[in-house]
């Protein structure tokens, strides 16, 4: 991996670029017009999106250009995020051929190539951070076509002992301050993440660990539904990995939606985290000195944690004791986002971006909620304490996960 601020970020937007290019090649050209979450454009308008923004925005929008595809445009400039009741009812025959929405997205990223010198850093690091983000959900996306529309051998065989079930305890955080947000110090951030606040957070008890398959099979057990990425075939239970499905791993944290984490802590009369009390066990500790990152100052490496593509699924909870808090909390960052139970809003001082004005508030609705840290597929870039994604109590596709709070 490669830290940030080490690669200029034109360089940074070519290796994205290459990585997305890999990515669209996992899969099998039918399944480009597929659609594996029916909350979700089909895989074929994510080819023209991306470059489709980055053309948006830097030539367009920042640079002022006459675009050369404007129905193009306007046909790839943004995604979906509907309730139940209102999906999509596009079928494949309304898109232009996977040819011509390869061939728009080659001439976007000529048009983009042909003006980067002019860019500043700002917008290209929108570009930047816009595709690794997409890269992330696309990868959500992915998990749920048939392991046959996906090209083998991308991946090493997953394996797991069975037997490892690390014990969870609990982990005093004295009240203190959380610090949310960024200050505008000319460093990049999303409109969502401003301004830097300050926020006082009583005591609480937190979980050490995220909460195992092995802890959340005991709910199942009791009668819960089996989580998304779970399936059971005759008695036993299996976790549904990126490229293969493996006896469920006792050992790893449970992806679940927000709903699922809030009915195991009711069960067992625990609560979940808010958005402060993240911040409080991830970032602050016992000298009320903030942290860069969980473990400190250091730049993100796979030793902390299981991020920026380390792996396409998890690893066991205790795999990497080096990424712990000041408070001796493991993997706040990496190995699955973590659900807080607060609803997704603006920091005191928001200002939506000009020409991105929906970005975050389109979803400033009381039905999205904060989802904070990184998962497998994050990327380094977005592990920021200040970065903030959102989705869906009810989504179950995100790689997301959860630990229990006493308050
Ligand atoms: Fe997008």
């Amino acid at each position: 991996m490669i830290e940030a601020g080490v690669r200029n970020l034109v360089e940074e937007l070519q290796a994205i670029r290459a990585e997305s290019d890999r990515l669209f090649g996992v899969l099998n050209d039918e399944a480009l017009y597929e659609r594996p979450i029916r909350e979700r454009h089909r895989v074929l308008f994510y080819i023209g999106h991306l470059d489709g923004f980055d053309s948006i925005q830097i030539c367009r929008e920042h640079l002022g250009l006459k675009s050369p595809d404007p129905d193009l445009d306007l046909l790839f400039q943004a995604g979906i995020d509907p309730d139940s009741s209102h999906l999509p009812a596009d079928t494949p025959a309304d898109w232009p051929s996977i040819e011509q929405v390869r061939a728009y997205a080659t001439r976007c990223r000529k048009h983009v190539d042909a003006s980067l010198e002019r860019a500043t850093d700002e917008v290209v690091a929108l570009a930047v951070e816009h595709r690794q983000m997409h890269l992330e959900t696309l990868a959500y996306m992915f998990h749920n076509f048939e392991f046959d529309q996906k090209r083998a051998g991308i991946a090493p065989p997953l394996e797991d002992r069975t037997d490892h079930k690390p014990k969870n305890e609990w982990r005093d955080i004295p009240a203190g301050e959380a610090i949310l947000g960024k200050s505008y110090d000319g460093s990049f951030g999303w409109d969502n993440e401003y301004d830097l606040v300050s926020r006082a957070v009583s005591t609480f008890r937190v979980q050490r660990y995220k909460v195992t398959n092995g802890e959340y099979l005991r709910f199942v057990r009791e009668g819960a539904k089996l989580p998304h990425f779970w399936n059971r075939r005759g008695d036993s239970i299996f976790y549904r990995g990126m490229f293969q499905e493996i006896p469920l791993p006792l050992s790893w944290p449970v992806y679940v939606s927000l709903e699922e984490a809030k009915a195991y802590a009711d069960w067992r009369g625990k609560d979940l985290l808010t958005e402060e009390q993240f911040h409080r066990a991830a970032f602050g500790s016992p000298n009320q000195e903030i942290r860069r990152y969980p473990w400190g100052q250091e730049a993100p490496s796979w030793e902390h944690g299981n991020f920026d593509s380390k792996r396409w699924d998890p690893e066991p909870v205790d795999a990497t004791p080096r990424g712990a808090s000041a408070f001796r909390v493991e993997q706040l960052v990496g190995n699955g986002w973590e659900w807080t139970k607060s609803v997704f809003g603006a920091l005191p001082g928001f200002k939506p971006l000009p020409s991105y004005p929906g970005y975050s508030a389109n979803f400033f609705d009381g039905a999205h909620f904060v989802i904070k840290g990184g998962s497998p597929r994050t990327a380094a870039r977005l592990l920021r304490s200040s970065f903030r994604n959102w989705f869906r109590g009810d989504y179950p596709y995100v790689y997301a996960t959860f630990r229990c709070v006493e308050n």
